[in-house]
């Protein structure tokens, strides 16, 4: 049983840096119905998540993840095809192994997305906003356990979670901002949490991201999170019910607008660069 810590990153990193001479610049990372990102990669290297050391690959038929190296605009990128979730069972470290990696192969930044769905009223299903900050109900973190001092400190920072240069140059393209509450899931909200929720200051509300969010800022590493609003949010719309069929199909009727996004940031970056 693998115990997710720093010796078997290790592994996995000197795994995946059989298959590429250089390092990333930028990570990506998917979410749920969103793997169609990887169109705007130039790929020179598919590797199954299945075959890296340590690696925590869901164990559904049909659902290992890949992870893709190649260029954006000529900017070094990686991506992560396939995450898994707190509510799949398990453990946060296992989740947040894939940060883990990314951090000690020296990745400057991490673009995260995500499905959530919208509590204020001001949001519709399809819109992509950017996530300015968190609220973590998910009543679980990360970095709970033994402290492990080559990776990050006991009690990290996260005034700054969310990067404000990243979420500058998204708000210079358009994107809206709001604050992602995370629950650990599965089932969705009640109408009453959604009123608490919304109460709380949360635009949106979704069951992952955060815990690795939490732990790239722990590691040093720029986060942005663009989530993409595939539902409003139980009891908001008189006689709807909640499906997680709904959330896929308008995932995968996003990603291409996603990937543009993800696309024209990334350039912006390469531009700041040079
Ligand atoms: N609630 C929680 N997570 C979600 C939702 C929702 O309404 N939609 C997509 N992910």
């Amino acid at each position: 049983m693998p115990q997710y810590n720093y010796d078997e990153a290790q592994e996995a990193l000197q795994y995946i840096q059989q298959f590429t001479d250089t390092t990333p610049k930028t990570a990506i990372i998917s979410g749920s119905g969103l793997g169609d990102i990887a169109d705007i990669i130039d790929a020179h290297a598919i590797i199954q998540a299945q075959d890296i050391p340590n690696w925590p690959s869901s164990t559904a038929p049909g659902h290992a993840g890949r992870i893709i190296t190649g260029t954006v605009s000529g900017r070094p990128v990686i991506m992560l095809q396939g995450r898994l979730h707190y509510y799949e069972g398990y453990p946060l470290k296992a989740v947040t192994f894939p940060e883990r990696v990314l951090g000690m192969m020296g990745v400057q930044e991490v673009i995260i997305t995500n499905a959530s769905g919208a509590v204020s009223m001001s949001l519709n299903s399809g819109d992509i906003i950017a996530i300015r900050d968190h609220i973590n109900l998910m009543c679980n973190n990360p970095l709970i356990g033994q402290n492990e001092d080559r990776w990050n400190e006991r009690f990290p920072d996260m005034t700054h979670a969310y990067n404000p240069e990243l979420l500058a140059i998204l708000k210079d393209m358009g994107i809206h901002q709001g604050v992602y509450a995370a629950l650990a899931g599965p089932s969705f909200e009640t109408p009453s949490e959604v009123r608490m929720l919304g109460m709380l200051g949360a635009d949106v509300v979704g069951m992952s991201t955060v815990p690795e969010v939490i732990v790239a800022n722990s590691m040093g590493l720029k986060v942005c999170v663009l989530s993409c609003v595939a539902n409003m949010c139980a009891g908001i719309e008189y006689g709807k019910l909640m499906s997680g069929h709904e959330v896929l199909e308008v995932m995968q009727a996003s990603a291409k607008r996603l990937a543009g996004i993800i696309r024209d940031l990334i350039e912006r970056l390469n531009g700041e660069s040079e």
